[in-house]
């Protein structure tokens, strides 16, 4: 019997190629100039029932009406603003995500973010290896998580497991959300500015798309302030980088621990002289562990399809 056709728009890892290619005859988008995709998706449109993608790939309207047989996009993540699901919707194209599998991870990273933030990990890194340790003496002094007040804007699965953690640094939480979430105690501050005017840290948890774009606004990154830490792993769209750029050249902001960026990976280039910044390469959920487990999960949504079973984590 022959393999159902996939069409792959982006890279995966080793395992994940593999696994695909075993189970799937695979269409690889990516690797085509991009002077050729067109014509490369015409040839094959009719065959093509399922694509495979990832969480910062973009598929959108035309994208998906360019396939008349298209019935299912896998992404490879927990974020799916990449995709336009409501297209998707009406078009009666099925989407799936990774979720679970990396709430753990990501929300580790996010306190890693934290802690090297406040305590200066990268910088007393830096202070030891270029000698000044030894010729000018101790590194300046930072500041504390214990004890410390956090908010978290957008208390989904993630956010909470960021909370949890925080929780058990002895930090104060608080948080904002589209509701009240039924099943913790933290406080619930709907208004984004008054929960950074209240905080010392601030993390940013939301997902991505139009709805949160720029919920960190001007004024909340001035009411983290200059004493103040925002923490973002979640979607770069969900800040206004100018205003962000300006708060921490200025002062207005204090520090800022970013793992995600409006334009990645070509980030602005003003990140780079800041002294105020700590910057990742969008890894937070960039465990072995993990990775295997989301390319897993986005595989057996797409083997639950071409069964016929009940998809594993359907969007819609
Ligand atoms: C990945 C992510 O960077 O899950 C998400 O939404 O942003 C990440 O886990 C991405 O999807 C991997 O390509």
């Amino acid at each position: 019997m022959s393999k159902p056709d996939v069409l792959q728009i982006g890279a995966y890892s080793p395992w994940d190629e593999e696994a695909l290619a075993k189970h799937f005859t695979t269409h690889r988008l990516f690797e085509v100039a991009d002077a050729d995709k067109a014509a490369y998706i015409a040839e094959r449109a009719d065959r093509l029932e399922a694509i495979a993608t990832r969480g910062e790939l973009i598929v959108d309207r035309s994208f998906m009406e360019a396939l008349p047989n298209l019935k299912i996009v896998a992404v490879y993540g927990v974020g799916y603003d990449g995709v336009d699901v409501a297209a998707a919707e009406a078009l009666g194209v099925r989407v799936t995500n990774t979720p679970d599998v990396l709430t753990a991870e990501v929300a580790d990273f996010g306190v890693a973010m934290l802690l090297a933030g406040a305590r200066g990990i990268v910088g007393g890194d830096q202070w030891v290896r270029s000698g000044n340790w030894a010729s000018q003496g101790a590194f300046a002094l930072q500041r504390p998580v214990h004890g410390k007040k956090l908010g978290i804007i957008g208390l989904g699965r993630i956010g909470k497991a960021i909370a949890k953690r925080c929780a058990a640094f002895d930090m104060e939480i608080a948080y904002t959300n589209r509701s009240q979430a039924a099943d913790v105690d933290w406080r619930y501050e709907p208004d984004p500015v008054k929960l950074a005017a209240w905080a010392d840290y601030v993390v940013v948890m939301l997902p991505g798309g139009p709805a949160t774009r720029h919920v960190v606004s001007a004024e909340v990154i001035d009411a983290i302030g200059p004493e103040g830490m925002l923490v973002n792993v979640s979607r770069g769209s969900t800040v206004d980088e100018e205003a962000l750029i300006d708060a921490l050249k200025t002062g207005r902001l204090g520090f800022a621990a970013l793992d995600v960026f409006e334009n990645e990976p070509n980030i602005d280039q003003r990140f780079f002289d800041l002294p105020n910044v700590l910057l990742q390469p969008h890894q937070g959920s960039a465990t072995l562990e993990t990775r295997k487990a989301m390319g897993q999960l986005m595989i057996n949504n797409l083997r639950a399809h071409f069964a016929g079973e009940a998809l594993l984590t359907p969007v819609v």
